[in-house]
């Protein structure tokens, strides 16, 4: 069905008459790159992974594109989330289940309290490469390069980690696989079976009072359930029991692991990067005459651009029109983060310019990267009061402004990390050092993922 990329061919480019090949990104200004040393070894890489089989299949990713399009009407509501950085050393099954379930955990409470279906997307299975404000990191007045994530270098401050190494797409590549497997696994193989939701609550302190309503909901959904067996629909033949479909997606910003992956399907001849269903672009590269844009441009699957602060209403609509030319809903999804202080004075501009042209997007969410801020320990940490602040903003200006509020994007884990503070659990700064595991941002851990749930169907309801 996936045949393998020809850099010659341009009919398939979706978008404006200039030429478009899954490597005439080479031809712009590529930022946020690593600079391989050895050309040769990056050349043999990228041959390899160019003959290795997609993660994913091209009609897969339509099917995304049609759900999303519902979203973008308002029948849906997207879930996407996963951890910042996925890394090397953390590569576990558990830590593949515990991110599944807390997922579909959110996603129960937000069907449940929206009454629609909930478009589940992990950053997952591809999620390692990283940008950084600084090309060097110094410490101790020594300088090395930046840590870009696991698929470029090592995150250990040492001249032999910090180099960037080719290999590292490969070993990326094989836990991306070997992480999906368990998930289409998970999905269809039982353990997503609404039967089970009331065996998923990774344990939470009893007596508190998150636990006590997601008891009450799995029991609401338990006794739906036993109506149904009563009226003869089990798991046994109503397959949307017990299975799910999670799909994947992670920032194309090494575009080099990009264009290996990316291939001619062949029952449509067009272009898909097979990598993952979704690929967005980060807040730092959606310069729109540079290479980010110009791959992305030609890929086919659904996409998404980080919209921050500084944006103004034209800049938008000329990315929203570079990006989907044929204003096509499900195809684009625009994920703000702006900051819950920035948020409420930017977004109506840029929602209503939106609105008023007639674009189909999908509007969603990142309530975590406007609200990075340093602990007085030093910690990079981000506060639950400030990010449901940003998602409650989100949802009240664009309904103001006719407008759907698509979606919500996390960094969030299954694991009982400390990384972000306040919330129902009181995490404060001083724990933050107890359980901070994160390579790269801090992340929601399964407990507040789960407040978050119940306070996001508030805003759904
Ligand atoms: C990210 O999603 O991890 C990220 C780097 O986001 P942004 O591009 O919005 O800064
Ligand atoms: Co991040």
């Amino acid at each position: 069905m996936i045949s393998e990329p020809s850099s010659n061919d341009n009919s398939s480019a979706q978008t404006n008459s200039q030429p478009w090949s899954p490597a005439s990104w080479r031809t712009k200004t590529a930022h946020q790159q690593p600079r391989y040393r050895d050309g040769l070894a990056l050349a043999d890489v990228e041959n390899q992974l160019s003959t290795l089989p997609p993660l994913v299949f091209a009609e897969e990713t339509r099917q995304l594109r049609r759900e999303l399009a519902e979203v973008a009407e308002g029948n849906a509501f997207l879930l996407q989330g996963g951890d910042c950085a996925e890394s090397f050393v953390d590569f576990s099954a558990d830590n593949i289940r515990d991110t599944f379930k807390v997922i579909l955990q959110m996603a129960i409470v937000l069907t449940y309290a929206g009454r629609k279906p909930v478009v589940k997307v992990g950053r997952i299975a591809g999620q390692f490469a990283k940008p950084r404000s600084a090309d060097t990191e110094v410490r101790d007045g020594i300088e090395l390069p930046s840590f870009r994530g696991d698929i470029v270098n090592g995150p250990e401050f040492t001249p032999e980690a910090r180099e960037v190494d080719p290999q590292r797409m490969l070993r990326a590549y094989h836990q991306s696989t070997a992480t999906l497997n368990l998930l289409r696994a998970f999905a269809h193989g039982g353990l997503a079976d609404l039967h089970q939701v009331n065996g998923w609550n990774l344990g939470f302190v009893s007596g508190n009072e998150q636990c006590e309503q997601y008891q009450q909901l799995a029991h609401e959904i338990r006794d739906a359930l036993s109506f149904m067996q009563v009226m003869g629909i089990t798991s046994e033949n109503t397959p949307v029991l017990r299975e799910t479909d999670l799909y994947t997606s992670h920032e194309a910003l090494l575009l080099n692991y990009e264009e290996a992956l990316t291939r001619r399907d062949s029952m449509t001849g067009h272009w898909y990067n097979c990598a993952a269903h979704m690929l967005w672009i980060g807040e730092r590269t959606r310069q729109l005459d540079a290479a980010h844009i110009e791959f992305m441009r030609g890929i086919h699957n659904p996409i998404g651009v980080k919209v921050g602060p500084s944006i103004t209403g034209d800049e938008l609509l000329r990315l929203i029109d570079a990006l989907n030319p044929n204003n096509e809903a499900g195809r684009l999804t625009l994920i703000t983060r702006m900051g819950a202080d920035v948020l409420g004075e930017k977004l109506p501009e840029l929602a209503r310019r939106v609105t008023q042209e007639g674009r189909k997007v999908v509007w969603s969410s990142d309530p975590m990267h406007g609200n990075t801020v340093k602990a007085s320990n030093d910690f990079k940490t981000r506060s639950f009061d400030r990010i449901l602040m940003e998602i409650q903003q989100f949802f009240q200006v664009l309904r103001a402004e006719g407008a759907h509020p698509g979606g919500i994007h996390l960094e969030m884990t299954g694991q009982r990390v400390t990384e972000c503070v306040g919330g129902a659990y009181r995490v404060s700064e001083a724990d933050l050092a107890n359980r901070y595991r994160t390579q790269c941002d801090p992340r929601l851990n399964a407990d507040q993922v789960l407040e978050m749930a119940f306070n996001v169907s508030e805003l759904l309801r």
